[in-house]
């Protein structure tokens, strides 16, 4: 069978945001990773990466840095696969 990784919906990543005492997660490319222990060491500074908080964050990501590989820098954050949300909850 499949590697059972969380199957998280736009409305679960949305309360992600890195207040309320959460962490911070980021959709990218379909996959979701929790941000926070990375955030003291973005570049870009850690409101700059917080702009991607809670959402899908691949086009603007794209836009920014799109040489960046953070997959391979995150693969200790994945959190697991985003995906739509389910039928009749919209
Ligand atoms: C650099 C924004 C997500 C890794 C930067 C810079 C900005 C930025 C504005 C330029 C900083 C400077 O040169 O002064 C953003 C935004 C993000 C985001 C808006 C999300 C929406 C991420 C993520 C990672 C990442 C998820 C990695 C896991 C980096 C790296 C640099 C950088 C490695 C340096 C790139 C270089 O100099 O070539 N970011 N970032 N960023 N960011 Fe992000």
């Amino acid at each position: 069978s499949s590697t059972p990784y969380l199957r998280v919906t736009p409305s679960m990543l949305k309360s992600q945001t890195g207040r309320k005492g959460k962490d911070a997660w980021m959709g990218l490319n379909g996959k979701v990773y929790n941000i926070t222990p990375y955030a003291e060491f973005h570049p870009g500074g850690i409101p700059e990466l917080l702009r991607g908080a809670g959402k899908d964050a691949t086009k603007i990501f794209g836009e920014v840095h799109p040489w960046v590989n953070y997959d391979t820098m995150l693969s200790a954050c994945l959190v697991g696969l985003l995906v739509d949300e389910p039928e009749g909850t919209e």
